[in-house]
């Protein structure tokens, strides 16, 4: 089914109040299915989310020959991959443009294969984001690389070696594909400066249940010994942090009160302590979080997106919603990515007052925001514009959706169990 003409209308001023479940990581879900690629025999995963940019994975995946079993794209069940026959370790163009995270599977088909041939990414909506220190690194453990005709063309005839990478920028997707290059490498790989994400750690953690020799994770020194070969294993997915951090903003916005089932507050410390700072109340609940305001005001905080644990740049957009009706001004800055202020005038369309200035938004809040028609721009975004039209006077249209969809499992309906009159329109 083509959902890219579906639209989301919202009609905002309903407080959410209910249980809301959260959906398995996105973001440790597709590093999780690339680790598959390192084995001949079968990986199960569980809790894996329905989403468009797991089924990308996974015609990635299918395209190099994975077989896929269990709940097809994700979902109850557990997902099963095995890479017993892998006829060609190319990842074609058109699969890998869909998704900037397909470039996962270069370390794992390099590491196991000693050739792999992916697509670059290519532009994206936010900023330029290239793959120049996942290149950089594999060089340094024995791979040559070529850039042609739009491929990463990676060899390593002998196998890869341990190396000592230091990581100039922390980067996510690049400490993870090293990594699953280190698991098959001789000799052992340090990588300084790691990321230190809970997605990264959740990867370590199968990649030692496939048998891999890996300490440190969750540190900025991952040390990893190579082993000759890995086997399958069962793996449980953490929570989706970002998914649970939005429904939180979510809950705030609309002065309601929402337990967040399987939420992680381990992993939401920095986004918890903002939401806390702006007025919403957090609490440990069995099983989850819950979050209310309590009829409190919101009050505007100084935010600046980092890398873990700092304040993740995934929830940027959304806390902007949240400080364009708080009282006062606050500044938010974006470290992470150029070019991801795109929520921006869509925010402003419907009345909020946000000026930037090169990396950060100056937002000062207003008395409330107007339903308007948006357009959706990036994932993060457009959750955004879902929630701006929650607290939204009359009707929100956003257009767009397929970015939604890329990234929340079920979003229209996990909300209007809570009392939101939300609906998707599907053209
Ligand atoms: C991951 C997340 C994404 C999140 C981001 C930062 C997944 C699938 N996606 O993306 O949702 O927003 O982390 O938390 O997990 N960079 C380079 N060269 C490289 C690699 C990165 O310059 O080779 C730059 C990027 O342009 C960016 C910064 O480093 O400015 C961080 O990027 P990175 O941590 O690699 O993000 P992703 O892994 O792509």
């Amino acid at each position: 089914m083509d959902q890219s003409m579906d639209t989301i209308v919202i009609r905002g001023g309903k407080p959410l109040s209910g249980t809301i479940s959260i959906s398995g990581a996105k973001n440790a879900a597709l590093p999780l299915m690339a680790a598959s690629l390192l084995t001949p025999e079968t990986v199960v995963l569980e809790n894996i989310p329905v989403l468009g940019d797991i089924r990308t994975l996974a015609d990635v995946l299918e395209e190099l020959g994975v077989e896929i079993g269990g709940n097809g794209s994700g979902g109850e069940g557990g997902l099963e991959l095995t890479a017993g026959h892998i006829e060609d370790t190319t990842a074609p163009y058109e699969l890998v443009r869909k998704m900037r995270a397909s470039v996962l599977v270069l370390g794992p088909l390099l590491a196991r294969f000693g050739t792999a041939k992916v697509s670059l990414p290519g532009g994206c909506a936010i900023g330029t984001r290239p793959v120049d220190l996942h290149i950089r690194a594999l060089e340094q453990m024995g791979a040559e690389i070529k850039l042609q005709d739009g491929y990463i063309q990676a060899a390593a005839p002998q196998g890869l070696k341990g190396a000592d990478i230091r990581f100039p920028a922390v980067t996510v997707g690049g400490t993870e594909n090293i990594l699953m290059a280190a698991t098959l490498a001789r000799g052992v790989t340090v990588i300084e400066n790691a990321a230190r994400e809970p997605e990264v750690t959740a990867l370590a953690d199968c990649l030692v249940a496939m048998g891999a020799n890996i300490s440190g994770m969750g540190s900025e020194r991952i040390v990893i010994q190579g082993v000759d070969q890995l086997g399958g294993a069962r793996f449980t997915n953490i929570s989706d942090r970002i998914e649970a951090g939005s429904y939180a903003v979510a809950a705030g916005l609309t002065d309601g009160d929402v337990i967040l089932e399987g939420a992680n507050a381990a992993h939401m410390e920095a986004v918890i302590e903002a939401l806390r700072r702006a007025g919403i109340q957090i609490e440990d609940v069995p099983g989850g979080l819950r979050v209310r305001r309590n009829g409190g005001s919101l009050r505007g905080i100084d935010l600046t997106t980092q890398p873990y644990p700092g304040f993740p740049t995934d929830m940027q957009a959304q806390m902007m919603v949240l400080m364009a009706i708080a009282d006062g001004a606050s500044r938010i800055t974006e470290q992470i990515f150029e070019n991801r202020f795109m929520h921006v005038p869509e925010l402003a369309r419907m009345g909020a007052d946000i000026t930037v200035h090169g990396g950060a938004a100056l937002v000062r809040g207003v008395d409330y925001l107007i339903g308007a028609p948006v357009m959706a721009t990036d994932l993060r975004a457009s959750v955004s514009l879902v929630l701006a039209g929650l607290v939204a006077d009359g009707e929100t249209v956003v257009n767009r959706v397929y970015h939604l969809d890329r990234g929340y499992e079920r979003l229209e309906e996990k909300l209007s169990w809570c009392g939101a009159d939300i609906k998707r329109i599907t053209e």
